[in-house]
């Protein structure tokens, strides 16, 4: 029997150090884009898709993160004794999530953040969304996550979402070697760590949202420590050749949050989006196009 994913484990434990100084105090997750902490944007998501049992795998001192999605007393009581009824509300979102918290203590790599979550997820599948990856679903398109959850129900074995990259891209991310068709998602054969253009086994790249099977903690716990890591894709290339692995191409936009270019994109592209500043926004983007 194929079992229901009711669990999420975003790793959000590493050091940030692209976004240095900023993460020196502030854990990278709490950066916000446009109002909203990134952590959030991604508790958000995984509601949209009906599942409400998160682990959130942080470095030591990112209690902050706890506060975030804690209660806030003497804020809410003053918003509501001002009359602030609409931010009230705002504030009380971030206390909708059923969201636990287990400490990296070292960061020793994905791997090593997944299995920090492992007294919660026991042995069921579980649902893997990287802390640093934003997913915006355009009004019509299909959640990425849903769609993932939709191939792994259909047919039992570990899915990730994956996109097309062009050229010298593609040695940013883990690579895809693909086999046949099945469900709407294609098998994956094999999978390459950055590989170079030449290498390449295809345009496909693995992205940060992914459902696992259970079996997947028990190989992450044999996996071999290199240059001080444990890495994910490992097991998943493990996985690939035993045939157990799919991969399935999707309609959100992502962002990549981890990266300065992406995380200014993200900024830019909410705040189009916002009700309240999307049109001074779009007004002042086209003014300054004409200066540049
Ligand atoms: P990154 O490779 O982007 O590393 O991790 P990082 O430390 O966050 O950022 P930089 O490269 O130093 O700027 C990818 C995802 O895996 C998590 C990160 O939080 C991020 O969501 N991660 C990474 C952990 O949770 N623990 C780790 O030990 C490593």
């Amino acid at each position: 029997m194929i079992e229901r994913v009711t669990k999420a484990v975003i790793p959000a434990a590493g050091l940030g150090t692209r976004f240095l100084p900023i993460t020196k105090a502030v854990p990278k997750p709490m950066l916000s884009v446009l109002d909203k902490p990134t952590i959030q944007y991604i508790a958000e998501e995984l509601v949209s898709v009906g599942i409400k049992d998160i682990v959130i795998v942080v470095s030591p001192g990112s209690e902050v993160i706890g506060k975030h999605f804690g209660p806030a007393e003497e804020l809410e009581e003053r918003l509501l004794s001002d009359g602030k009824k609409k931010l009230y509300d705002i504030e009380r979102q971030t206390q909708r999530f059923n969201v636990k918290f287990v400490v990296q203590k070292v960061a020793n790599g994905l791997a090593g953040a997944i299995l920090c979550a492992e007294k919660y997820v026991k042995k069921e599948p579980f649902a893997l969304l990287l802390g640093d990856e934003l997913m915006y679903t355009p009004k019509g398109k299909e959640p990425c996550m849903k769609r993932l959850m939709d191939v792994y129900l259909k047919t039992g074995k570990s899915v990730l979402a994956t996109m097309e990259v062009f050229g010298d891209d593609i040695s940013k991310y883990g690579n895809l070697g693909i086999g046949k068709d099945i469900e709407g998602a294609m098998e994956v054969t094999e999978i390459k760590e950055k590989p170079s253009v030449n290498e390449a086994l295809s345009n496909y790249a693995l992205v940060g949202r992914y459902v696992l099977t259970g079996e997947v903690m028990g190989m992450l716990k044999k996996l071999p420590t290199r240059r001080h890591e444990i890495e994910l894709t490992d097991a998943l290339d493990e996985l690939a050749k035993k045939g157990k692995l799919l991969a399935a191409p999707f309609e959100d936009v992502r962002y990549d949050v981890g990266d300065k270019f992406g995380y200014i994109r993200a900024n830019v592209e909410f705040a189009l989006r916002s009700k309240e500043i999307g049109r001074q926004t779009k007004e002042y983007i086209k003014e300054l196009a004409q200066k540049l």
